[in-house]
């Protein structure tokens, strides 16, 4: 006998979970079993949208701890002592897969962050990659739908994928990434995260930086080939969550040391290669890491539903100290997931408990569907701006050094005077002969059913990148390996 008394959602205690209230013992439901149409109603209720990109994913909160002083390039408070532990919450996904979708399916990797912050939450939302398909916003609902079903077969397209990519060399770096070992990682713990985009820090002397994020693993880099990963799925489709809620539970904490890369703002206009192109790395050689801390996994979710699927990452949660980039797509980003998380969580989506601030949040929205909460301090006459009430008042202290702009608004199109090849060609390089023939062969693979013009105008973009490259997916796609003219 349960100690827990069971009651409806209204606190009334239940006499009777196992029999509906019906007329006679073979009679029909009676209307006023208040219970059952209860039950009923929350079942229907019980899904909401799934994310229109990175569905399916596994998280988990811990620490970050910082070990290094990065004070003089950034305010942020996060970073503001050595030693200091701030909690987190991460969220791994994949990307093109729906929420059913098998774990271990070749795909980027989603890799966002929430620091719950003294001044506020800051959201790192990254990928396993330092790098994206596309450098340009207008390019990406395009981009997905290639990813995504076709509408009349309802099934993924390698048609519409290679021939997006065989158009759009810009993809290059990271379709070499994808097929690549670090295009299919056994479980979260074993990949790496990148901001990918350009941010900047500004100090408290209101000096701006430009700067790049990478998480390294401190569990090392493992890979599945394609045929594991077949054998992998054949066995269980959750095998992520099995490893990351499994490494937790076990006390076996997974954890990753954090590093940026800072850019002085003026150097931005020296650098041969755009540095606010999603498509570019900072070459470490002219942009070293810079060691700052660990981030640690030790805490599995409570209830995955309203504490993993909940949560609500987005570009545009910084906090003092941290800033902006005039990275296109980064801005993009900044307007869409907040619009995505009202659309999929709700109009408060910021106070379920996943979400908020683990300091005080005092703003003057009001009221709205599911407003279950306070926000002013105290004073209930001051909602609204300004007032003589004590009301919430903005703190200049905290105001951003301006950020530097400059050019005529046009339509400039990303493809002039961009090289598209130089960084696909340094990682191309940077792969052992075992590494390179497994690219190859992965990418084989996933023409398969291409149309041949569409192969082709890719196989002439490899070349571009290195000969070797064409020529090694032509021989894994049993093509003669003599290169085709370059478009
Ligand atoms: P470096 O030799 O200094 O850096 C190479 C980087 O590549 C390292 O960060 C390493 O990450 C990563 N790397 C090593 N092996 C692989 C692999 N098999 N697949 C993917 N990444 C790998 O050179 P550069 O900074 O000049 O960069 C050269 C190329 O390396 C770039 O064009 C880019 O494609 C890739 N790269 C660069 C990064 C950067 O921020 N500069 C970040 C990640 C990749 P790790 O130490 O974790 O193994
Ligand atoms: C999720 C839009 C590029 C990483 C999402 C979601 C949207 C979106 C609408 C779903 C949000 C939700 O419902 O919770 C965009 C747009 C982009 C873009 C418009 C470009 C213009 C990128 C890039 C990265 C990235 C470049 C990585 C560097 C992620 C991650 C998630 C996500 C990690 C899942 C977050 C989570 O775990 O909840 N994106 N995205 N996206 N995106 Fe993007």
């Amino acid at each position: 006998m349960s100690t827990t008394r069971l009651t409806t959602t209204a606190g009334a205690p239940v006499a009777d979970n196992q029999n509906s209230l019906t007329a006679g013992p073979r009679g029909p439901v009676l209307m006023q079993d208040w219970q059952l149409i209860e039950k009923l109603a929350h079942q229907n209720r019980e899904r909401i949208p799934e994310r229109v990109v990175h569905a399916k994913g596994w998280g988990a909160f811990g620490t970050f701890t910082v070990t290094h002083d990065i004070s003089r390039y950034t305010r942020a408070r996060i970073f503001d002592t050595v030693g200091k532990t701030t909690p987190m919450l991460a969220r791994f996904s994949t990307v093109a897969g729906e929420q059913g979708a098998a774990d271990a399916e070749r795909d980027v990797r989603g890799f966002a962050l929430k620091f719950y912050t003294e001044e506020g939450n800051w959201d790192l939302v990254g990928n396993n990659t330092p790098v994206f398909f596309v450098r340009d916003p207008l390019k990406f609902p395009d981009f997905i739908h290639t990813q995504k079903r076709h509408p009349q077969t309802n099934l993924r397209s390698p048609t519409a994928m290679w021939d997006f990519w065989s158009l759009s060399p810009e993809s290059l770096h990271q379709l070499t990434i994808l097929f690549s070992d670090r295009g299919l990682p056994p479980s979260p713990r074993f990949m790496n995260g990148y901001g990918s985009h350009t941010y900047s820090f500004w100090n408290a002397d209101g000096e701006r930086f430009w700067v790049k994020f990478h998480f390294k693993t401190r569990q090392g880099h493992r890979f599945l080939t394609n045929e594991e990963s077949a054998e992998v799925i054949g066995r269980s489709r959750e095998t992520y969550q099995e490893d990351l809620f499994g490494a937790i539970a076990g006390g076996d904490f997974p954890r990753w040391t954090l590093f940026v890369q800072v850019m002085p703002e003026m150097d931005a206009e020296k650098t041969p290669y755009n540095p606010f192109d999603l498509t570019k790395v900072w070459p470490h050689a002219d942009y070293p890491l810079i060691e700052v801390g660990v981030m640690e996994l030790n805490r599995n979710a409570e209830n995955y539903f309203a504490e993993i699927e909940q949560a609500a990452f987005s570009p545009s949660n910084i906090v003092p100290g941290i800033g902006f980039s005039p990275d296109r797509m980064l801005q993009a980003r900044i307007f869409s997931y907040a619009d995505a998380h009202r659309y999929r969580l709700g109009t408060h989506y910021e106070a379920l408990p996943v979400n908020a601030p683990r300091c005080p949040v005092h703003h003057y929205h009001k009221d709205g569907a599911m407003r279950f909460f306070r926000n002013d301090p105290g004073n209930p006459d001051a909602f609204y701006e300004p007032n003589s009430f004590n009301g919430p008042a903005q703190d200049p202290s905290v105001a951003e050094p301006p950020l530097r702009l400059a050019g005529d608004a046009d339509r400039w199109s990303h493809r002039e005077g961009n090289d598209d090849y130089t960084q696909p060609a340094a990682l191309f390089r940077l792969f052992t002969p075992e590494q390179k023939e497994r690219l190859f062969r992965n990418i084989a693979a996933a023409m398969a059913g291409v149309p041949d013009f569409i192969v082709e105008r890719q196989l002439g973009q490899f070349d571009r990148v290195d000969p070797a490259y064409g020529a090694g997916v032509r021989r894994a796609l049993g093509r003669s390996t003599a290169p085709m003219a370059a478009e």
